[in-house]
């Protein structure tokens, strides 16, 4: 870890005790300013659970693994639900035997249902964006020449002046490109001064490192760009109204179908998008955006939303990305719907929570992955034993699995299986690909694998 270095040679160099304290003090400052942001998050609950009229909401199971509440990881145990919607049949009972009906009816409906249920409506008359780019430089990555843009995209917010919005984004293509380059766009995390990352597992360091992602797409001569999904919605309930959401409610509280943090992600990357049609340095019919976790899940809605993308790599997505919710494994739908997560989705997803259950959901997850077809989605998750349980690697597994008969039907290919594979197995033969890696909470060991993959499409 590039930080973890960074620091300590700044203890070294300024003596361990000053800052010391100078990090206690931020520490503190960065938690005390997180229960402030929890107690508005419950607050803000609070008022989306009145409009819903839910006076109680069943709790989820606990991530760690030894609470006497602990998450369900029993395989005999995971399917109490028996509801499963057909992705291939329509409201009134009809099967769906053409792609016409698919686009035209089916669809739509599961599009609806994902809006008004699941993920939330994005308003009407979204505002322009108008990009910046604020610094340009040639730099090295390894061995590798690059040019370096960091933009911002400014929001125009005369409806509401209050709130100022700007979309961090920067761009790196190859420096010596001939021509425009496809480039793989990240969700990135940005913690505020004082966070804490829990301490990594103890591992020998590598003889010699290996490539990072971003050195791995330079060799191949394609560029990247890293999307700073927190600079224009926050990630928490506190934030919804401020920053893009806020800006479209002018300050004030969601309804129950208005968009949640996923889906104001997803707009921030398709403005992304519309930056790339205008710089010569990008191909921009060839973007593909990839996630981690909670950006895991907002890189499979972008993908479901925004048909110029032409790629998804999703990692290890979840409760409320690629897992079916119609699963007692690890993370449930009652925790998303907490005060802690609710605001990724729809206030309309809590009620699933309490009174309703995961059998009444009108759609589940392999139809948001459906709703990715014809494009190639590549669905990555991490080992039960260094990532843990809780993203439920077989409900993401068959949440691209699932998916296949759309694929199908639009002239693709799907996973060529429904049966959970051994741990490192690459499906990657058909248009929905898999793999789980050995690793941990992370996309890392699959970049190799993703890009076998992304190369039949971006030859
Ligand atoms: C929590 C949460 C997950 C989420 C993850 C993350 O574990 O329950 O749904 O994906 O945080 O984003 O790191």
């Amino acid at each position: 870890m590039k930080n973890t270095a960074f620091l300590l040679s700044f203890f070294v160099l300024t003596g361990f005790q000053a800052v010391a304290q100078e990090q206690d003090s931020t520490r503190k400052a960065f938690l005390a300013a997180q229960a402030v942001i929890q107690k508005q998050s419950e607050q803000d609950h609070k008022k989306m659970l009145e409009q819903l009229r839910i006076t109680s909401l069943r709790p989820g199971p606990s991530g760690n693994p030894n609470a006497p509440n602990a998450a369900n990881v029993d395989e005999s145990q995971a399917t109490p639900y028996t509801s499963l919607p057909d992705p291939l049949v329509l409201k009134n009972g009809k099967k769906v035997t053409t792609a016409k009906q698919w686009w035209q009816q089916r669809r739509p409906e599961i599009v609806e249902d994902f809006d008004r249920e699941i993920y939330g409506r994005v308003p009407k008359n979204l505002p322009n964006v108008t990009w910046e780019v604020t610094s340009e430089s040639k730099e090295m990555n390894g061995d590798f020449p690059v040019i370096t843009k960091k933009l911002l995209g400014h929001v125009d917010n005369s409806s509401h002046p209050a709130i100022k919005v700007d979309i961090e984004l920067t761009l790196s293509t190859p420096a010596n490109a001939t021509g425009p380059v496809p480039v793989m766009m990240s969700y990135g995390f940005r913690f505020p001064a004082g966070f804490r990352l829990p301490t990594p597992p103890a591992t020998t360091p590598p003889a010699k490192p290996e490539p990072t992602w971003q050195q791995q797409l330079l060799a191949k001569g394609w560029g990247y760009a890293v999307l700073y999904p927190t600079s224009y919605q926050a990630d928490n309930g506190a934030g919804l109204t401020q920053g893009i959401i806020g800006l479209m409610n002018k300050g004030q509280t969601r309804k129950p179908d208005d968009w949640g943090a996923l889906r104001a992600w997803a707009w921030g990357a398709s403005r992304a998008l519309d930056y790339f049609e205008t710089d010569k340095a990008v191909d921009a019919k060839k973007v593909g955006i990839e996630g981690l976790s909670r950006y895991g899940k907002a890189t499979i809605v972008t993908m479901a939303y925004e048909p110029r993308l032409a790629i998804a790599f999703v990692g290890s997505s979840g409760e409320g990305g690629v897992k079916i919710h119609r699963r007692k494994f690890g993370e449930q739908v009652e925790n998303v719907a907490s005060a802690a997560e609710y605001h990724w989705m729809a206030g309309n997803f809590i009620k699933y929570a309490g009174p309703l259950t995961p059998n009444d959901l009108p759609v589940d997850a392999h139809e948001l992955v459906a709703l990715c077809a014809p494009r190639p989605v590549f669905i990555s998750s991490g080992s039960p034993q260094v990532e843990g349980n809780w993203v439920d690697a077989k409900g993401m597994f068959l949440g691209g699995a699932l998916a296949g008969p759309v694929y199908k039907l639009l002239g693709k290919k799907d996973m060529g299986t429904v049966e959970f594979p051994p741990i490192e197995t690459a499906l990657i033969d058909g248009d929905v690909a898999f793999r789980q890696h050995s690793g941990g909470h992370t996309t890392g060991p699959n970049w190799p694998t993703f890009l076998l993959f992304a190369d039949r499409y971006f030859k």
